[in-house]
């Protein structure tokens, strides 16, 4: 041996604990189930529709009566929670069709519900997808009206609460949307809807394929007014304590894997259940490495949201919940 001192070499040597597969079962620290999945889903008018979506590869967009079959599909491998996007049939300024109860959102909570009352169904409350502008609310010159959002916001999760929803999901990033959505929604009778609040947001280029899927590129400018800049870290505790203040049961940031240490800071700071987000982007790249061979999908897949659950999150909002429920089974 060679001839060198440690003070705890070799008392002490790590590796003893990672000899078998079986005494790195013992001792891992975290670990993932389909039960920190939430699966997110596109849907459209139509009927009998599922369309691929290119830059999501794997995902579709679905009719409500194909979705029904999908998500089935899903609660067989273990799947409990859906998060629903809709696109409308029409656009107007104020995006008017997200409150609709025939638009696809509420008509799918409803077939949702009705056939797996035990499935927990949540719903993305934004503007973008019904605004022919592709802002997450109403414009007042080329900015978005704040105050004006936050009326159209609470009607839309109030449509979405009579559809049946568990929870709503706010993620516009107007100020006070969540003290707007939960009176709105206690004064309509539905003091036990929860709010999931993406409550920390950041503006990112990661979304690039979702607004591909959900048709919601802003037509001019960026999100930058509203959504919070990458850079900022203690800003982060501000959104998430205002949100907490304003009665948001259930806290959530997005995008989750460039922003882990986010999650981490929220997770040590409050004590409500936390989500992430493994945006579209993330999954996009995943798929793009493992379709060139260049890297192992599967192990890579669970790697990644292993990383989320071990940073803090008790939810995952991901694209990868089918395959990786599979994986994990
Ligand atoms: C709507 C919304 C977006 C995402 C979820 N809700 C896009 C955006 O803010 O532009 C992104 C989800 C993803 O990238 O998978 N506001
Ligand atoms: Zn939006």
């Amino acid at each position: 041996m060679m001839n060198f001192s440690s003070p705890n070499f070799p008392l002490s040597r790590m590796r003893r604990l990672r000899g078998s597969a079986e005494l790195r079962a013992l001792v891992r620290e975290t670990h993932l189930s389909p039960n920190d999945f939430c699966y997110p889903l596109f849907v459209v008018p139509g009927e009998n529709l599922a369309q691929p979506i290119g830059a999501l590869p794997g995902q579709n967009r679905w009719s409500v009566d194909k979705v029904i079959g999908e998500v089935a599909a899903a609660m067989a491998e273990g799947i409990r929670s859906v998060i629903l996007f809709g696109l409308p049939e029409s656009k107007d300024s104020e995006g008017s069709q997200a409150f609709s109860s025939e638009a696809p959102v509420q008509r799918a909570v409803r077939e949702l519900k009705r056939s797996f009352p035990n499935l927990v169904v949540m719903t993305d409350v934004c503007l973008c997808q019904y605004t022919d502008h592709g802002h997450c609310g109403p414009l007042c010159g080329h900015t978005v009206d704040n105050d004006a959002a936050l009326e159209i916001l609470a009607k839309t999760a109030v449509s979405h609460a009579q559809a049946g929803a568990d929870l709503v999901a706010p993620s516009d990033m107007m100020d006070g949307r969540v003290a707007a959505i939960r009176a709105a929604l206690d004064q309509s009778g539905f003091k036990d809807t929860g709010i999931l609040s993406y409550a920390v947001k950041f503006a990112s280029a990661y979304y690039g394929p979702f607004r591909e899927a959900a048709d919601s590129k802003p037509s001019f400018g960026d999100r930058r007014s509203y959504q919070m800049d990458s850079a900022n870290r203690r800003e982060a505790l501000r959104e998430a304590a205002l949100d907490v203040q304003e009665g948001a049961d259930w806290l959530m940031v997005k995008p989750a894997l460039a922003y882990l240490d986010i999650l981490r800071d929220l997770r040590e700071h409050f004590a409500l259940p936390l989500a992430c987000y493994n945006v579209s982007g993330e999954y996009s790249m995943l798929k793009a490495a493992a379709a060139n061979g260049w890297l192992d999908e599967k192990l890579v897949t669970l790697e990644t949201l292993l990383s989320m659950k071990r940073a803090g999150a008790d939810l995952i909002l991901t694209y990868h919940a089918r395959e990786a429920a599979r994986w994990l089974a």
